[in-house]
């Protein structure tokens, strides 16, 4: 037993064909596919002691250098609920967690997605260090995956370069609702290029969890329809990745943005998400598209922030044009400048 130390940079990820509603224990009603982000990241630290007196065997989590006890708790009990079947040594130490964000947290920006998936590999390295499993770098990320979901559906997809895939669906061989499975391999290379420049529209928490937000699809009289249409669309859109189409790529991530926020409007309660500054920026989007034929699409996470999708070929053009027409509408004129992005590292 000795004291050790980890360190991951993880990334957050944006949907391009959502997970909305789940079942058991946290696995997905529909496939989902994502962009793996670059700059929007958690760090997170792991320092483990073996558990004595004046460190009695438990949890501590510093976010921003600060004690948050909502997400203490939150961690506590997400290792608790690891622990047994997929950690077992865990029972002998004292956990340190020490996590910040690049971007402010419950934004609609992914947070438990880059927070959950940097957790789950530091306790990867943990187990590797202590105990010399998952030396294999396939496993290593295969069970990431898998401890990344158990935190937060999304983060399963974080761990993997480029794209990623969860949930299973009869045409990809190897998907599983358990786990992401790699997916850069199958597209076009002008996907590896695309920039997602999110537009803070709001740093306020959202009125509504995800957590909620899954929830309420149990009631919602569409839910069987959604999930249908989420795994045709994952079928349309494995072909369109493989093709290199990118207007019929954004084409779907602005469908399914908009399918995102619509199941939120016919929630029982009903609930909105979107501010009116999203709205103005969404029509913004299309009509410049409309008008300039340039390649640039938006989608929506669970909360009102606004990422507008293009390829790294009308970088400038693009850019120039949100500097000076969205800027405007951003919550103090906020916006981070993202692209597809490499995966997790330790550092
Ligand atoms: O992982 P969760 O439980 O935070 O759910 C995330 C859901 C969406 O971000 C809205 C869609 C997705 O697939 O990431």
């Amino acid at each position: 037993m000795s004291k050790g130390k980890v360190t991951w940079k993880s990334p957050s990820n944006i949907a391009i064909v959502k997970y909305w509603g789940k079942f058991g224990n946290q696995l997905p009603k529909n496939t989902s596919i994502s962009f793996t982000l670059e700059n929007a990241h958690s760090i997170t630290t792991l320092t483990w002691t073996p558990a004595s007196m004046e460190n009695p065997v438990g949890v501590s989590f510093l976010f921003e250098g600060h004690q948050n006890l909502t997400f203490e708790n939150r961690i506590q009990k997400f290792i608790a609920g690891i622990q047994e079947t997929y950690f077992p040594f865990l029972k002998d130490y004292f956990l340190f967690f020490e996590s910040s964000n690049s971007f402010p947290h419950s934004s609609g920006i992914a947070s438990s997605a880059s927070g959950m998936s940097a957790i789950a590999l530091c306790l990867c390295s943990m187990e590797q260090v202590l105990t010399g499993n998952l030396s294999n770098e396939q496993e290593f990320f295969h069970k990431a995956s898998v401890i990344a979901r158990l935190g937060s559906g999304s983060a399963s997809r974080s761990v993997f370069p480029i794209m990623a895939l969860w949930g299973e669906h009869p045409d990809i061989s190897g998907s599983s609702n358990e786990f992401a499975i790699p997916f850069s391999e199958n597209i076009h290379p002008v996907f590896n290029t695309f920039h997602d420049d999110i537009l803070i529209i709001s740093h306020k928490e959202k009125s509504v969890s995800s957590t909620a937000g899954h929830h309420l699809m149990k009631g919602n009289p569409f839910a069987e329809a959604r999930y249908q249409q989420a795994n045709n669309r994952i079928k349309q859109i494995t072909q369109i990745l493989k093709q290199g189409e990118i207007d019929a790529f954004g084409l779907m991530a602005e469908a399914e943005a908009l399918t995102l926020h619509a199941l939120m409007m016919c929630s029982e309660p009903s609930y909105m998400l979107m501010e009116p500054a999203s709205l103005i920026v969404i029509k913004k989007i299309q009509q410049f598209r409309k008008e300039t034929k340039l390649p640039v699409y938006f989608t929506l996470d669970a909360g009102p922030n606004i990422h507008i999708l293009y390829p790294g070929s009308e970088e400038k053009t693009i850019n120039t044009w949100i500097s000076q027409e969205l800027t405007p509408h951003c919550a103090g004129g906020k916006i981070i400048r993202d692209k597809v992005g490499k995966g997790p590292i330790k550092i």
